[in-house]
């Protein structure tokens, strides 16, 4: 509606700027009571995937709102499920600036951002305030200066602090930004890891009287072996779910263009072929032992329907709202209406 008539105005703007501009006038709007008005209409298409009952197969992905700040403004726009984070135990400032860029002509953005957060006390206390009573799914990191020998101990923390507040928790281990994280998907690594933090939700939920489903996210660059290890991992370990896919370091597809050569990670439009590949990948290795959501490029409802046929139950917006605006929820929500999967 409105948005290809304030996209050039934010595309005016540097990068991490239009992006608070627009969070906050969100804020504005969910606070106006705006969001309500403007909110599409949306029949319900209820789904089931790890033992919760989603409203609709569409969520936010992970990086759009690191401190849980907007959730309420967010979940206006139509949203089945929000995913909030990457939150790490401490605050961390993350790469200096600039570190985010536009790909206009193929769709895309390139992030090296690192994980700026205000630290995990802060983001329960935001959800806290937000009011926000929908799916929260929480994605939890480790501070940069932690090594990967002690990446544990923060994953620990960080799920001890939002079990409380989280829908299901995302345990992130694929963004290319903090240095070697990616090295803890080999098998034995995730392992080791995984062994510890499905100990410590186990006796969460014990506490806490209610379930805690742990989903995995993973990167694109991935080689088939490397993703049978991790289905072979994630079914041992008897994880909830596996989120396919973070960002790309691959260049190929942009690297002619204009701040195409920038280090980082690369989203959006160029990446859902090989987003996709993965999930149908993971699929067919895991054979239905856990639901796949399926995240990387999905620029229309099509695209969002593609990741379905591939084998994901859900499905997860990022980059496409920056280039279609709010719309791309509804039209994915309507796309994978009774899609029966
Ligand atoms: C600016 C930016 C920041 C991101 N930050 C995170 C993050 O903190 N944690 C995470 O798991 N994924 C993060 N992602 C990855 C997205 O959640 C998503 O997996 C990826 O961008 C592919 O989806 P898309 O093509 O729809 O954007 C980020 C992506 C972008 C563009």
């Amino acid at each position: 509606m409105l948005y290809p008539f304030l996209r050039p105005a934010l595309f005016a703007l540097d990068p991490e700027r239009a992006h608070a501009f627009a969070l906050a006038a969100l804020d504005v709007a969910a606070s106006t009571g705006l969001a309500r008005l403007a909110a599409p209409r949306l029949a319900p298409d209820p789904v089931r995937v790890m033992g919760i009952d989603f409203p609709n197969r569409v969520g936010l992905a992970a990086g759009l709102d690191k401190d849980a700040a907007h959730l309420a403004g967010l979940a206006s726009l139509g949203f089945g499920f929000l995913e909030a984070g990457t939150v790490t135990p401490r605050p961390q400032p993350g790469n200096p600036k600039p570190r985010l860029f536009r790909l206009p002509e193929a769709g895309a953005l390139i992030n090296r951002l690192g994980f700026n957060n205000g630290g995990v006390a802060r983001y329960v206390a935001n959800v806290r305030a937000s009011g926000y009573r929908g799916i929260l799914g929480c994605n939890i990191g480790r501070n940069a200066a932690t090594p990967n020998e002690r990446a544990v101990d923060d994953y620990l923390a960080c799920l001890a602090a939002v079990a409380p507040v989280a829908s299901y928790v995302t345990v992130n281990v694929s963004s290319p930004n903090t240095k070697g994280l990616r090295d803890l998907q080999s098998e034995a690594a995730l392992d080791a890891l995984l062994a510890r933090v499905v100990e410590a939700r186990d006796d969460l939920v014990q506490k806490h009287g209610r379930a805690l489903p742990l989903a995995i996210k993973i990167a694109p660059d991935l080689e088939p072996d490397a993703i049978h290890g991790i289905a072979r991992v994630l079914v041992a370990r008897r994880v909830d779910a596996a989120i396919a896919t973070n960002t790309t370091i691959a260049r190929e597809a942009v690297a002619s263009l204009p701040h195409g050569g920038e280090t980082g990670g690369l989203s959006g439009r160029p990446l859902f072929a090989r987003s996709t590949d993965i999930v149908r990948t993971l699929a067919r290795a895991l054979d239905g032992a856990l639901p796949i959501i399926g995240v990387g490029g999905i620029l229309s409802g099509e695209d969002a329907r593609e990741k379905l046929a591939s084998g994901a139950a859900l499905v997860q917006l990022y980059t496409g709202l920056v280039y279609r605006g709010p719309t791309l929820v509804a039209e994915c929500v309507r796309a994978l209406a009774h899609c029966g999967r």
